[in-house]
């Protein structure tokens, strides 16, 4: 079943400029793209910074204004939702920050930081809530007396499981993951992902997954889009867009990806600079005039690639 719909989302922002502080131009953010979630699923949205991908998951949750198009969730437009008619929404839809430093109010206590979502929403005394949080803490791999202290007292790793402590406790369908481990050490980074997709399991939650790095976003899903410059040039399974990928920007991406094997070094070279000759060469062939990359179409039941 479809849990979420993007359907021809624009997200512009407007440049103002002169001493009236007219609007003089818009940041295209995001340009018309269209995708949709299975329940259950792990989406990946990658691309290179500035794509518009964090654009894109805030619109989902109002953290941006929609300029035009529907994100429908659950069949209904949240696109056309006041702030407060979004309350019931909300709770079914929470979002993991890149940054555990800037994303957890560093004056509150880890217990009011987890409670903090859930006060919103019930009324519950201080013993059951004490309780729920201890519950969520032992989730994420946090000693229960972590709920009094600090989020300075804490490694960056430990503060995104603070983080998504803080999301599960309202039990969402979807979590709209960016860039969730960009900010640790490479070292925890594969942790944090396991756990992601353990509480998937055990949650039945639905991940939009952002990122830039294409070998964690493998990893971790099922489909995935590309984007570039506010629009979608390509989406497939993750192994379509490995093995297979069709629009000259994800193929640049893919051959970008550094390889650490020492034997297949040569290849790679080789490959990145059949890619970039090819880029030089078909550059037009994949975008208008205006550089802007055409609407998908299927090539496969699954696969769609931005082409006139
Ligand atoms: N609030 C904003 N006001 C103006 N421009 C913005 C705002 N947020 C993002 N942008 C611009 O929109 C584009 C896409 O940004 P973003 O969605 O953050 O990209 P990504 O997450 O892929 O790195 C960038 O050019 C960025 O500068
Ligand atoms: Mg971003």
């Amino acid at each position: 079943m479809v849990l979420l719909k993007i359907e021809d989302l624009k997200v512009h922002f407007p440049i103002r400029g002169g001493f009236f502080r007219t609007v003089v131009d818009y940041v295209r953010a995001v340009d018309g793209i269209t995708f949709e979630l299975s329940e259950g699923e792990t989406y990946g949205l990658v691309g290179e910074s500035g794509s518009g991908k964090s654009t894109t998951g805030k619109a989902v949750v109002k953290l941006n204004d929609v300029t035009s198009g529907r994100i429908l969730f659950e069949g209904q437009d949240l696109s056309k939702l006041s702030f407060g008619q979004m309350k019931p929404y909300r709770k079914d839809i929470q979002m993991i920050f890149q940054d555990p430093y800037s994303s957890l109010n560093p004056k509150k206590r880890v217990v009011d930081i987890i409670a903090e979502p859930l006060r919103n929403y019930e009324r519950l005394s201080v013993g059951e809530e004490k309780k729920i949080i201890q519950n969520y803490l032992d989730k994420v791999g946090l000693s229960p007396d972590s709920m009094y202290k600090y989020p300075h007292e804490f490694s960056g790793g430990q503060r995104q499981r603070i983080g998504i402590a803080r999301a599960l406790t309202l039990k969402p369908k979807l979590i709209i993951a960016d860039e969730p481990v960009s900010a640790l050490d490479v070292s925890v980074q594969a942790q944090v992902l396991n756990f992601l997709q353990d509480l998937q399991k055990e949650f039945k939650i639905t991940y939009l997954f952002i990122g830039h790095d294409l070998s964690v976003i493998r990893h971790m899903c099922d489909r995935m889009g590309v984007m570039y410059r506010g629009r979608l040039v390509e989406e497939g399974t993750s192994d379509e867009i490995y093995e297979n990928p069709q629009h000259i920007y994800t193929k640049r991406l893919i051959a970008a990806i550094p390889d650490l094997n020492p034997e297949s070094r040569e290849k790679k070279t080789h490959l990145r600079k059949r890619v970039e000759n090819e880029y030089k060469q078909y550059r037009s062939k994949y975008f208008d005039d205006k550089g802007r990359a055409y609407d998908l179409k299927l090539i496969s039941d699954t696969h769609r690639v931005a082409l006139p």
